[in-house]
């Protein structure tokens, strides 16, 4: 087997014809500010989540950030409250709550999606727990039913952190159609790709309101874009201009250009094939790689209630390290990451955070990592993994390898 010239990376671009041509059509506008793209995108965002509203932002990371704000002001919390996330997600999650003056309380992830475990979130709760945020890790869908009746009888919020899924039931309902506000990501190697982009989602108006006025420095919602003093009643447009530089709360300046929402305006049309694709790719290594399921765990999932958007393809150890098996595919030219580790990092050391009491999470920081399934990927690409994989665990015996006896036991 010869080793591949091209990487075989996680994430994939290939910007279309339809999505140049957007982006042109904006150059030659000469409006880059929120403006006629930015809006359409919004409309079929939304729609495209069954939700009424869209704000569009320039990161996940923003969207999570305005989306806890706007709860706070509405819902009158206070800091050194508490809310509960992942034991396992990307860093944004945890850090916006840390910046806005909550105590993150942990949850251990279920061993087989990696998700918040809901049987492990009643014993969390406190009186000062204000919300939950569940997070659809590598493109699957958490456990929302349990989640959300937990939520309506403790009277907590629920933020869907979608920055990993899009366009996808859970029961037949959208994913990020659940939560008070959802958040997505339009971030490289995600779905949807912007280069940098978010959206905060909603089908509260009053949050919708305030979700575009944060993302705007904290403006009256009475003037966010240069055209809300356009075609206005004369009475209406008094009241603009007299309201127009008001900043009624305390916000930020979260963003985005037309250029970005022409590209994901064009993307978001084509988000079912993509997702068709993915899954497609990740059925197939599913598999050809199950020859190995006594050493790895691969994705599984009950399909007639979830669906996976297969954003990426994660892979556990079931007994050892990854750390071997990591760098046999790297060295093969397969791109390889993490699977989140999150309790673990040194940033939140001061929150002396006992690993053994997530044992999942524990298991997955270090015997987990991802690869990509994306729709850039060849079958002969796909037959090579394949091959890699099948050369590691055919040249070693796994019954001497490190980090053993520290695994956890699964299935
Ligand atoms: C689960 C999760 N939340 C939040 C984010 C933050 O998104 P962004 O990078 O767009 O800020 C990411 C990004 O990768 C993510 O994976």
């Amino acid at each position: 087997m010869n080793r591949s010239e091209e990487q075989i990376g996680v994430g994939t671009l290939e910007l279309t014809e339809a999505e140049k041509k957007g982006v042109m059509e904006v150059l030659e506008s000469n409006r880059l500010s929120y403006g006629p793209k930015s809006r359409q995108f919004e409309k079929e965002f939304a729609e495209k989540h069954d939700s009424k509203f869209a704000v569009l932002v320039n990161s996940g990371t923003s969207a999570l950030r305005i989306a806890i704000a706007c709860l706070k002001e509405t819902e009158g919390w206070c800091d050194g409250d508490e809310i509960i996330v992942p034991a396992l997600t990307f860093v944004a999650t945890v850090n916006v709550v840390i910046d806005h003056g909550f105590i993150p309380v942990f949850v251990d992830c279920d061993a087989q999606t990696y998700n918040m475990d809901p049987s492990k979130i009643k014993e969390k709760i406190t009186n000062r727990t204000k919300a939950i945020i569940p997070v659809h890790l590598f493109g699957q869908t958490a456990e929302l039913d349990p989640i959300m009746e937990i939520a309506t009888q403790h009277n907590l919020k629920v933020i869907e952190d979608s920055c990993e899924t899009m366009g996808v039931n859970y029961k037949g309902k959208k994913t990020g159609s659940f939560g008070d506000i959802s958040c997505f990501s339009t971030y490289v190697a995600h779905l949807v790709v912007t280069g940098v982009g978010g959206f905060a989602v909603t089908s509260n108006p009053k949050y919708a309101e305030i979700l575009r006025s944060l993302a705007n420095h904290g403006r009256d919602g009475i003037y966010v874009s240069i055209d809300d003093d356009k075609n206005l009643s004369e009475e209406r447009f008094k009241e603009v201009v007299r309201r127009r530089f008001r900043f009624v709360r305390p916000g930020y300046s979260f963003r985005l250009t037309e250029m970005e929402a022409a590209i994901g305006l064009e993307q978001l049309r084509s988000l079912d094939v993509m997702i068709q694709t993915r899954q497609k790719n990740a059925h197939f290594l599913i598999d050809q790689l199950s020859q190995f399921n006594e050493w790895i765990q691969l994705p599984s999932y009950d399909k007639s209630t979830h669906e996976h958007a297969f954003m990426l393809f994660p892979i556990v150890l079931r007994t050892e390290s990854k750390d071997d098996l990591v760098q046999h595919l790297e060295e093969w030219n397969i791109e390889t990451r993490e699977m989140l580790p999150l309790i673990n990092q040194p940033v939140y050391e001061h929150l002396n955070i006992v690993q053994e009491d997530y044992p999942v999470a524990d298991w997955v920081n270090r015997s987990g990592f991802y690869i990509g399934c994306h729709q850039g990927l060849t079958e002969e690409q796909m037959s090579y993994m394949v091959k890699v994989f099948a050369d590691f665990f055919s040249k070693r015996s796994l019954s001497v390898s490190s980090g053993a006896s520290q695994a956890l036991p699964v299935n």
